[in-house]
């Protein structure tokens, strides 16, 4: 029976937001409150268990590759706690700080997250909010430390700051530009110069690269984004991180990104351990970039009155 059927949609609404429900199963269209988030419960079932078998079918013998969804684009926690039960999903992606409280503070705030905030956090008064998210994890000894972005020595010098006199742990992710040119460390020498102050400080856990090339996701043909990943820019600047890492005794736990469009390149490039799609269950746009066979999944219906 799909979970559509069995409610389990609407008892989750999170409560860490209170608010009214904008529909009910089996409402008229025309009586959905907009924006609402309007989701085919049949399909996404069907994506979630679609995306395990695409990855399990592109990989390597033996190369394990990690779901790790991105939250961004439904905020809902109980579709995070789908992707994990039936989609495959190890942990969960965040863009903002919201988003992480809205998973550990929210409707579903007894499981045992492992989130990884993909953007940096870059301002002192977020620290507070960092913190208490850190500390509510580490409540649940199931869930894992708390993951960030860093791209330069400021942001570091907060984290430090921030967890200075506590005994909690962090893990701290490098984010590296592979081409998006919005942000992460350019060069090697930067990474390593990086990872060498993350791994002075006893609090935080090194644990690798994120490498996420958003503009590379809407390139049309597969062509176009099969060669930006192995590109010298790409896959290329990735190896030698590694290498740099390796030969200054810098262990590099984990390689993660890649989106909709271009998670199976990630995979194909052999350097990546984890990939964090998520339009893929969405979007229409995203059913002929990734995979045919996957299902249009939600609608964002805005309707004038
Ligand atoms: C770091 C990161 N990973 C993953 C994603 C998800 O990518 P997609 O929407 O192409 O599935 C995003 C989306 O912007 C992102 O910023």
């Amino acid at each position: 029976m799909s979970f559509l059927k069995s409610g389990l949609a609407l008892k989750s609404v999170p409560n860490y937001f209170p608010k009214s429900i904008p529909a009910k199963i089996g409402d008229d269209a025309c009586n959905i409150d907009t924006p609402s988030l309007v989701v085919d419960l049949d399909a996404f079932e069907y994506n979630l268990k679609l995306l395990p078998n695409i990855v399990e079918s592109i990989s390597a013998k033996g190369q394990n590759i990690k779901i790790r969804p991105h939250y961004k684009s439904h905020k809902c926690p109980s579709i995070s706690v789908l992707q994990h039960e039936i989609g495959g999903a190890t942990g969960i992606c965040c863009a903002k700080i919201t988003e992480a409280e809205s998973l550990v503070f929210g409707s579903q705030s007894s499981r045992a997250w492992d989130i990884l905030i993909t953007n940096q956090v870059a301002s002192e008064r977020k620290m507070e909010r960092i913190y208490n998210v850190i500390k509510k994890l580490a409540e649940n000894p199931q869930s894992a430390p708390l993951g960030v972005c860093v791209d330069d020595f400021f942001q570091i010098s907060l984290l430090e700051k921030m967890l200075a006199s506590t005994s909690f742990k962090l893990d701290v992710y490098i984010e590296l530009n592979v081409g998006q040119e919005r942000c992460g460390v350019n060069c090697p020498a930067e990474a390593l110069e990086i990872a060498q102050r993350i791994t002075s400080f006893t609090s935080f856990n090194f644990k690798g690269l994120l490498a996420y090339n958003g503009s590379n996701q809407h390139n049309r043909s597969h062509l176009e984004r099969s060669e930006t990943v192995m590109s010298s820019s790409f896959k290329g600047k990735i190896i030698s991180c590694l290498d740099t890492f390796k030969e200054n005794n810098i262990k590099c736990q984990i390689v993660t990104g890649g989106g909709t469009g271009s998670f199976p390149y990630e995979i194909q490039s052999g350097v990546f351990q984890e990939i964090q799609p998520v339009s893929l269950f969405i979007s229409l746009l995203f059913r002929f970039r990734a995979h045919t066979s996957l299902w249009m999944l939600i609608t964002i219906p805005t309707l004038l009155s």
